[in-house]
């Protein structure tokens, strides 16, 4: 089952796709998770995508593609994966697609997670981040069991550098010019369902598991 979740930061995208990878048995791959832990760790790539991340402006697609290409070629993406946060522009969706059309594949579900922007950065003000994992948590609709830490790993819980409300708008502004297209892509394609995302975690993952069976 291939996978790729869409929707404007903070949709939900993430969480969702951590429930999705569980209960389906496949890879969560996250964009974002690999650009932070390469931020982390001080890689020269982290070093790049973190000058384009701190403005909330999209990550080249020259360092973008190939990493999921081979990501998605590892052997646990044998049964599938669940994409989250790629493809973000045309030109990364049609580079997917070159890739699977190669091994006679093509994606099978893209999920749109629906959240108006008003609801959108009321949210990321109180979304906080695994340093450790990426586990994601909300203060209010999704709090840790302990204030500060990761239910998964115990590790600190922190506010992400790019979730101040000045670069969320600036996400919102560069998700409605690059990234909305995507959705017509996908339609167009066949294979786009659009879930209500302002409903509880729950009701969310119950309708996303309707359309995947
Ligand atoms: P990325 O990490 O992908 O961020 P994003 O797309 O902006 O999305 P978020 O992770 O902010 O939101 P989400 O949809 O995952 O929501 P979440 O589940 O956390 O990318 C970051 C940056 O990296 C980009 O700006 C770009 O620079 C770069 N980048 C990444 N991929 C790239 C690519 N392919 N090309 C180029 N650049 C790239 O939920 C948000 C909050 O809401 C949480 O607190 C959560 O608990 C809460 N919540 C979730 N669902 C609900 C609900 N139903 N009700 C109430 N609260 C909820
Ligand atoms: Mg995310
Ligand atoms: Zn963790």
């Amino acid at each position: 089952m291939k996978i790729i979740m869409l929707g404007a930061p903070g949709a939900g995208k993430g969480t969702q796709a951590i429930k999705i990878a569980e209960k389906y048995g496949i890879p969560h791959i996250s964009t974002g998770d690999i650009f932070r832990a390469n931020i982390k760790n001080g890689t020269e790539l982290g070093k790049k995508a973190k000058e384009y991340m701190d403005k909330g402006a999209l990550v080249p697609d020259e360092l973008t593609c190939d990493l999921v290409v081979d990501r998605i070629h590892q052997d646990d993406c044998a049964n599938g994966f669940v994409l989250d946060g790629f493809p973000r522009t045309i030109p990364q969706a049609e580079a997917l697609d070159a890739a699977l059309q190669k091994d006679n594949e093509t994606m099978d579900f893209a999920i749109d997670i629906e959240v108006p922007d008003d609801n959108i950065v009321k949210r990321m003000g109180g979304r906080r981040a695994c340093v450790n994992c990426g586990a994601t948590y909300h203060i209010v609709s999704a709090p840790p069991k302990a204030e500060g830490v990761c239910d998964h790993c115990g590790g600190k819980l922190t506010i992400r550098d790019d979730d101040k409300p000045e670069t969320v708008q600036k996400r919102l502004t560069v998700y409605h010019d690059q990234t909305q297209p995507l959705i017509d892509y996908y339609r167009k394609a066949g294979i786009l369902h659009s879930v209500d995302g302002t409903q509880s975690l729950d009701d969310v993952f119950s309708e996303i598991v309707k359309v995947l069976g």
